[in-house]
């Protein structure tokens, strides 16, 4: 469980975690195992595959309206310029014959719900279906996507479509990242960015259309737009509404605006076998890794492979045994294309997934459920199915947020399946059983609203001058108890007064794209002038946990790099700071990152990042301070924003949470790991083995009281047993 670094962009909240598991792993040694000698002995055998097969029963087929046809057929524009190509293909989507009806809906209604199969043409035909009807005459059409690389990549693809540069007609804005212009007609964002919008524009006067696509996924922000949206409607009667999903609940999004029409385009899909495991699987990353060689080497050739799995370290682990795998193989089996797709993957590289893949080759797309139904890859034949996700839950009472592996719900696994089918008749393996997924699996997916800490959302909506949550128009209201716990915490923040009105504090706050706790920090660093490093610290914790990497091969050279910048136990968000620094330093070298195993990547975004909250920093008047020898100083800001998340040594080594007590430990991938300092504030709790602080820097107990005298007493911050520290270690940290 955790309480962590919330945005409104869902895809950056995946970040954070990314190699929270892989650490464990590499600290049982769990990793190595899985990449031993015997598996290269095994991988340089072919008959490897087969002995440890994965067995699958097959259950069901899950029909097509289609009936099979000849493969061929679709492939024959070799002739045609890759524009005209584009164009042809626009005409044989599935929503292409119903282009006219569906204008006439839209201008007949000012609020429509479209349902229709992923791949079917919503995203990327609706919107330039309008403009060539002359809507952009009138003001932007706007298209919201849960996902971040969806929504840039899905603006590439329009622009591509219109034969224009990216940025101009055609643009995207997810959060820190601003791919719009002055003439820029249809604009792809995420459903985050367009919370953020309304704060500067609330009738959204420079849209003459607005879709809020991909609203199955029901994400956060998804939830808080439809209320905005249907009061807009209201006072806004030129302005459309779309409402696009991917799945039926559209009777439930036609029921909450008062009954909108519902579109509906036919689905084409072929016929997918559905395949299940005839006994559960213990490792389904490495049933996963087999499943797709059996089918690489059973299937004939042609057809493209999708697996899905959690994150991106599961992904980066099912590529390195897959390649291991194949490379044993050579010549004797056809080349396996291996593409990754996940939510930080760089835009260069999310490219190659929409490659089409050579003659003779198969490709493997291993993609997290992005690929459920945001993006849709053409010639996926053969879907694979562990039946997990990475989700987020939230405990109102303790305030902890975690995101876990957890089974998908029956929906999911159908949305899933139905990747197969989309070109030719398809195949899905399954890697549970039929009795799992008819007894074990949720019907469908409980909204994220449901589940999830509201403090973001919270201050955002107070901002929007929306004061009376319990009454706000939810479509699936979020508990009463935690929306108390947001405003709870906004006002131990600062950002709300005792009657839940926003304050100057808060407002400031809300400027920031990012989580209260960060934001207050920032705006604290004000009085501690030190504006200058902390917003170096929080750029580099929006970044995640990909700073640091640590090559199986190399990893005591990369740990002694890496605690080079914790010299002196400074604490975690020190040594970030000075990372960062030291980058600068050398001019924003790459070799120095190589040198110092950090990915450049990492450090690119992080400057994007913080040069952004640099010009937010403008905008809430706070001065461009530097402090940097004042540790003090900068530890005490960081205090400001986050004494919220404050633990205290126990006798026995662990740390308890001062608030709504629970056990925790420093994640070992702290610098202060080994210190275990008295007091600490930590940036975000991770749930692997156990309850991880992951980012944090040691306090004194009296900071607390200075800083934050409305949440802590005296009383609140008395040491545990004085002078019996567990193994004397509590001491050694007196830098503080
Ligand atoms: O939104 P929906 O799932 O209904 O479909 P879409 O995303 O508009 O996709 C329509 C077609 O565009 C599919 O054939 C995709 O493969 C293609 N597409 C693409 O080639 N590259 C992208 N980046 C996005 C879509
Ligand atoms: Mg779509």
């Amino acid at each position: 469980a955790l309480e962590r670094y919330k945005d409104p962009d869902p895809e950056d909240r995946a970040i954070p975690f990314a190699e929270q598991d892989a650490w464990e792993d590499y600290q049982s040694g769990k990793a190595k195992m899985k990449f031993g000698a015997a598996d290269k002995k095994k991988a340089d055998e072919y008959e490897f595959v087969f002995e440890d097969q994965v067995q699958f029963v097959q259950a069901d087929i899950m029909s097509g309206e289609n009936e099979p046809m000849d493969e061929k057929e679709s492939r024959k524009a070799a002739a045609q310029t890759e524009h005209e190509h584009i164009l042809e293909e626009r005409k044989k989507l599935p929503i292409y014959p119903y282009r006219q009806e569906l204008l006439d809906a839209i201008e007949q209604y000012q609020v429509l719900v479209i349902v229709g199969e992923t791949g079917s043409g919503k995203t990327t035909q609706i919107p330039q279906y309008l403009h060539e009807a002359g809507y952009t005459e009138r003001g932007k059409i706007g298209c919201t996507q849960p996902r971040r690389v969806a929504a840039m990549s899905v603006a590439a693809r329009v622009a591509q479509e219109m034969n224009v540069k990216l940025g101009h007609e055609v643009g995207y804005s997810i959060r820190f990242e601003d791919c719009t212009s002055e003439k820029t007609k249809l604009k792809y964002m995420t459903d985050g960015m367009l919370l953020r919008e309304f704060l500067g524009e609330p009738d959204l006067k420079s849209y003459s259309v607005m879709i809020v696509d991909e609203a199955h996924e029901r994400t956060v922000s998804t939830d808080v737009l439809f209320g905005l949206m249907k009061d807009i409607t209201r006072f806004r009667q030129d302005l459309k509404v779309l409402i696009s999903s991917a799945t039926l609940d559209a009777e439930k999004f036609s029921k909450y605006f008062d009954d909108a029409p519902i579109f509906t385009i036919p689905g084409r899909r072929y016929p997918v076998d559905m395949m299940f495991t005839k006994a559960p699987e213990a490792d389904y990353l490495d049933a996963a890794v087999v499943t797709v060689l059996q089918i690489h080497i059973t299937q004939p050739p042609g057809g493209d492979i999708l697996v899905f799995l959690t994150g991106q370290e599961e992904i980066e682990a099912a590529e390195e045994i897959l390649k291991q795998r194949t490379r044993g193989l050579g010549s004797r089996i056809a080349e396996l294309i291996i593409c990754p797709i996940y939510a930080n993957l760089p835009s260069d590289l999310q490219a190659k997934i929409f490659e089409p893949t050579p003659p003779g080759a198969r490709k493997v797309v291993l993609a997290t459920n992005i690929a459920e139904t945001s993006l849709t890859i053409d010639g996926i034949k053969y879907v694979v199915d562990p039946g997990f996700c990475k989700q987020k839950s939230f405990n109102p009472r303790t305030g902890m947020e975690s995101l876990i592996v957890a089974p998908i719900s029956k929906a999911a696994a159908m949305q899933r399946a139905g990747r197969a089918g989309r070109t030719s008749p398809g195949k899905c393996f399954r890697l549970y059983t039929q009795w799992s997924f008819n007894n074990e699996m949720e019907d469908n997916t409980v909204p994220e609203i449901q589940r999830t800490n509201l403090g973001n959302i919270v201050l955002m909506l107070k901002s929007l001058g929306i004061n009376d949550l319990m009454n706000f128009d939810f479509m699936d209201p979020p508990p009463a108890e935690t929306l108390m716990r947001a405003l709870e915490q906004l006002y131990a923040l600062g950002s709300l007064n005792d009657r839940g009105e926003l304050t100057k504090l808060g407002r400031r706050m809300a400027e920031f794209p990012l989580d209260p706790m960060l934001s207050k920090m920032i705006v604290a660093s004000d009085k501690f002038k030190c504006s200058e490093e902390i917003i170096s610290i929080a750029a580099m914790l929006s970044v995640g946990n990909a700073i640091f990497y640590r090559p199986k091969d190399k990893q005591v050279h990369a740990d002694t790099a890496r605690m080079n910048f914790h010299s002196g136990n400074v604490g975690d968000h020190i040594a970030l700071m000075r990372v960062y620094d030291s980058w600068k330093e050398t001019n924003y070298s790459s070799n120095w990152c190589y040198e110092n195993y950090i990915q450049v990547r990492s450090m690119k975004r992080a400057r994007d990042i913080r040069d952004q909250l640099q010009s937010l920093l403008e905008r809430v008047e706070i001065e461009l301070t530097s402090n940097a020898n004042d540790l003090e100083a900068i530890k005490k800001t960081v205090t400001a924003g986050f004494f919220y998340h404050t633990a205290q040594i126990q006798k026995n080594g662990s740390y308890k949470t001062v608030k709504n007590p629970q056990v925790v430990h420093i994640h070992p991938s702290s610098g202060l790991s080994q210190v275990l300092p008295r007091w600490v504030v930590y940036n975000e709790l991770v749930l692997t083995t156990k309850e991880y602080m992951r980012n944090v820097i040691e306090v004194k107990k009296d900071w607390l009281v200075e800083i934050a005298p409305h949440y802590y007493k005296k009383q609140d911050v008395e040491d545990v047993g004085a002078g019996k520290m567990p193994r004397g270690k509590g001491r050694a940290a007196s830098t503080a």
